[in-house]
């Protein structure tokens, strides 16, 4: 495992039932309050940005992680939001959660025509977030080259419902 592998995790903190009883909740703050941390994380992530145009970062713990990252590597940043947020004209998408279902949306003039995008986002749980992240992407004209995530939960399954994506992961769990 790599140096910074072994830095995420000493840095990622297991809430038990939360939000739910049953549900171990991968808690980033203690990552996000340590400089060295999370500077080495948006290094790292933005690092994966070569010929990338724009970052779409998943409200809101994706927001915490793609915005600096796009920063870093020279890129636009385009959120992808919770309905109901964004306030000009949107495309949408549902989606099931671990834990209940959620609506997405992005602003439909979000990209340039063939937009070179990566999605950015702090878990990969079921992948029912990015799978609708990216779809929107499409839909709205760009191209959806990767996502890169800091934790993957690979017992459930996520990167299988990214098939033919390219899925980066800086640690999986
Ligand atoms: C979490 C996380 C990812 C998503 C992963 O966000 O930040 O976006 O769930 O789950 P999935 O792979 O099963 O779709 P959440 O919807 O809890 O929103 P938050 O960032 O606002 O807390």
């Amino acid at each position: 495992m790599s140096e910074l592998s072994e830095l995420i995790l000493r840095r990622i903190r297991d809430v038990p039932d939360y939000p739910r009883p049953g549900v171990v909740f991968k808690d980033i703050t203690p990552l996000l309050a340590d400089h060295a941390a999370f500077g080495a994380v948006v290094d790292e992530l933005a690092g994966m940005c070569e010929g990338i145009d724009k970052i779409v970062g998943i409200e809101a713990r994706g927001f915490i992680l793609a915005a600096p990252v796009a920063y870093r590597a020279g890129t636009g940043f385009v959120p992808v939001r919770k309905k109901g947020k964004l306030p000009a004209e949107t495309l949408e998408r549902s989606y099931d959660l671990e834990y209940g279902s959620a609506v997405v949306e992005v602003h439909r003039d979000a990209f340039e025509p063939g937009d070179r995008v990566l999605i950015v986002d702090d878990v990969l749980a079921t992948g029912g977030t990015a799978r609708a992240t990216a779809d929107l992407v499409r839909e709205a004209g760009a191209e959806v080259v990767g996502a890169a995530v800091l934790m993957e939960l690979a017992f459930l399954a996520g990167r299988d419902r990214l098939a033919g994506l390219d899925l980066r992961s800086l640690v999986i769990v």
